[in-house]
Formats: C-alpha cells, structure tokens, sequence
C-alpha cells in the first residue's frame, strides 16, 4: 500500500509537474480591456464599462436592474437601507454563512436573527424561520452557500405569508437556477459578490440585482453619494430623471462605487462563467457520484429544483466513524498533503465566531441595553452549524472543479487511499 503523503509517501498529485487550474483566469482580453481604461481617462463614476457591465449583469441574472458597487457586503447594507430597515426591526439570517450577512444588519441598526441550517445543503432551514419570526420581523437573507441553493419555495411562501422582505445572498451563486429562475431575480433583492475568490472576479466588487423600479432608483443612489440616477444610467434611463427620496432628489449616503477598471474585468470574466460554470457543473455531478461509494462521505445534496447549478466549493460531509474515527482536521489535513491544494472546514457558525463580535464596537452599537443584549451571537443555539463547522465540513474551492474528469478520479483516489490507511493515521 502506498504510504500516505502526510507520512512522507508520494502525494496523489505531483502539484509542480501537474497544478491545479489556476484562479483568478484571464487572458489578452482583459489586458486589452484594461489598457483601453486607462487610455480612455475616464477611470470612475458611471464610465461606459460600468454602464455596460451593470446591463450585462442584469440580462445575466434575469432581473431588470444590475448595480454594481464596491463590495458584496456593501449590496446588502444597501439592500437593508433601500428597503427601509433598520432601528427596531428583526432580520433572520442564517447561522452558518461569512460574518458579512449578518453585520450588515447591525450595520444598519437592525437586529440580526441566526437560525440553524439544514445538515443536508448548510443552506437555511425554512422551519427554523418560521420559529423565529415575532412582530418585528421585516426580512430574510437566504445564503445560497458553497455549491448548494437555500429553498426559495419554502422561503418564499413564508416571505409571502408574513409580508416579510427577501434579499438573496448570491456571493456563492452567479449565473445558478431555481426551477429556471436565476439566483438574485427570486428575492427583492440579490447580493453578488466579485472578491477574488468568487467565480466572478475584480478582485474586489459587488452588484445588486432587483426587478423593483423604485427599488434600483434608491439603490443606485445609495452606492453614489445619494445622488439620483443619472439620465445615461440604466436606471436613469430607463425611468428618466424624476423625484426622489421624500421632498428632494437626494438621500444621505457614502461612495460605494467601483472603478472602470473592475467593471471591463468583469465584462470580460462575464462572458467566461457560463461555460466555467458548466464544466463545474458537469465535474461537481460526476465526483458527487463517485465521492457516494466511499463510507464516511456525503457530498452537499443537488437539489432537483436547481435547474442550473453554480459552484463556489465544493463541499462535502466526513462521518468520522466511517473512518476509524479518525478526527476531521486530521482528515483535512492528510487530503491536504495528498492533493496540494487547501483542504479547509465550512466558515465558523456565527454564533460563535471570531470575526463576527458586535460587541467589541460599544460606542457605535450599544443603542441601548436591550438592543445590546439583542445582538449578542452567542444568544443563539444552532447545532447543526455547529455540528458541521465542527465535525463535518470539507470545503475546497471552485478551481479544482475546473479541471479534467481525471482530476475528480483522482480526488476520489487521494480520499479513499485516507480511508484505507485510516488506523495507520490514528496511531
Ligand atoms: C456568503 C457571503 N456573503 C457575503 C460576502 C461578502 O462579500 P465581499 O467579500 O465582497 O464583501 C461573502 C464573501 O466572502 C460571502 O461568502
């Protein structure tokens, strides 16, 4: 039996001789792209390559209006503040999802409501909503995380029942399905992510999608200084320049625009995920089969109802008992060793969570004490999220879907060669 590499064996993969695909991807396109940027002077504030990729992003995401912005935590404060959110109100957020979806409530002076998951796609559990809803209830944010889709029938409906707002969490979900619905056309709102790591990538950036005219009038006001749409804008354009806000045109905001520059890589990158999305698509299909015949792993579940899946990790479920009870960051950490590429846990439930501490910030959160009291994390049970952060949880990114069928065998090798030395490992 070969030795396993955490040992000092040979690796399943050579990764100087055979890398993984690299990410971020890009070619000449976006080198031109760039220079004609800078040649141009016109380097912010509404330039044609921000104007062009917000209608690209819109007809990407079925929705009427795209806004991109700085950042994908940004395009759910603004959602929040757009939606009329804030002081007194309750969001329900799901437990397990990075610290930004639920400190963009407290960021608008609105309590955050963690509820658990379900084990089977981490995604949030509609029955746990219903539980949490109470009168001052105004929204929901559904993550759609890793390569899964949160349920927005059952989201939905109860949105719908209890008249409560829904802005999408699409960081992990660009150019993804819901029974033929484009994630981020579902909701009120849909907040996208363009960080480096994401599938779609400036480095840094975000977009907001929405079907609500009066709602992307706000929105782009809101990441422009409160500034009503320009008439060239999307918006503007589409509306013409008429009144906002309550008795004037402007509303109090920040700069949350982004530059020319990430809006030509995103055209560009744009026009590149549907066809990495589907060789994700077509690689996360084919090692969630092979990954079932080994005892001990269970690949997040493929929803029917996605009718067009998009990977952000690929993310599966370790049984430790499967494995001679072999412990989880042991596990990671021999796959790690065997296939050269980081093998890391789901992000930490934000119960109890080391980058989400509202409390480290008094003089700007504590209102008042009951408010205070309101938006201690730690006041919330959720031991699904714990179970899986904790026991569970193997994530590894996107870029290793984007290569050959042969690349997934072997994944399943460097898994199953863990799985027969297993006792070997625990001594
Ligand atoms: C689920 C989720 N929501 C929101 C964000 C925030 O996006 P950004 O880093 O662009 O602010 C991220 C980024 O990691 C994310 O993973």
């Amino acid at each position: 039996m070969q030795k396993l590499a955490i040992q000092g064996g040979k690796p399943c993969r050579d990764t100087d001789a055979n890398p993984w695909p690299k990410w971020p991807v890009w070619g000449k396109e976006e080198e031109q792209a760039l220079i004609e940027v800078l040649n141009s002077g016109v380097w912010s504030y509404n330039g044609p390559k921000e104007i062009e990729f917000n209608k690209l992003f819109a007809e990407f995401t079925g929705t009427k209006y795209a806004i991109c912005t700085v950042n994908g935590t940004i395009t759910m404060q603004l959602a929040l503040e757009a939606l009329g959110i804030g002081v007194g109100d309750e969001v329900i957020v799901p437990g397990l999802t990075w610290q930004a979806t639920a400190a963009t409530v407290i960021d608008v002076n609105a309590t955050p409501i963690l509820v658990d998951i379900l084990e089977d796609t981490w995604c949030i559990d509609p029955t746990a909503i219903e539980k949490a809803i109470t009168p001052n209830t105004k929204a929901i944010i559904p993550v759609h995380l890793y390569g899964a889709f949160a349920d927005m029938d059952a989201i939905m409906e109860i949105a719908k029942k209890h008249n409560l707002f829904v802005i999408e969490d699409c960081a992990h979900k660009h150019g993804g399905e819901w029974k033929g619905m484009k994630a981020g056309s579902i909701g009120n709102v849909g907040s996208f992510s363009y960080q480096l790591s994401k599938h779609l990538t400036a480095g840094e950036g975000g977009s907001m999608t929405t079907n609500d005219a009066d709602l992307a009038e706000k929105l782009d006001a809101l990441r422009n200084v409160g500034r009503r749409p320009e008439g060239d804008s999307l918006i503007g354009a589409d509306k013409g320049i008429g009144d906002y806000g309550d008795d004037g045109n402007f509303i109090q905001s920040g700069n949350y625009r982004i530059t020319e520059f990430q809006a030509a890589i995103l055209i560009e990158g744009l026009k590149r995920l549907p066809q990495q999305n589907a060789t994700r698509d077509k690689n996360g299909a084919y090692l969630n089969e092979i990954l079932k015949e080994i005892p001990g792993v269970t690949p997040l579940k493929r929803d029917d109802r996605e009718t067009k899946k998009a990977y952000f990790n690929f993310a599966f479920r370790y049984d430790k008992s499967e494995f001679k009870e072999l412990p989880i960051d042991k596990f990671r950490a021999a796959l790690e060793a065997e296939l050269g590429i980081v093998v890391d846990a789901c992000y930490e439930p934000l119960n109890n969570c080391d980058l989400y501490v509202p409390h480290t910030k008094p003089s700007r959160h504590k209102l008042n004490e009951s408010y205070w009291n309101s938006i201690d994390p730690s006041r919330f049970s959720l031991p699904v999220c714990e179970r899986i952060f904790k026991e569970e949880s193997v994530c590894l990114h996107h870029k290793i879907l984007m290569g050959s069928q042969e690349d997934m065998d072997l994944i399943a090798t460097a898994i199953r060669k863990i799985f027969n030395q297993a006792e070997e490992l625990m001594a």
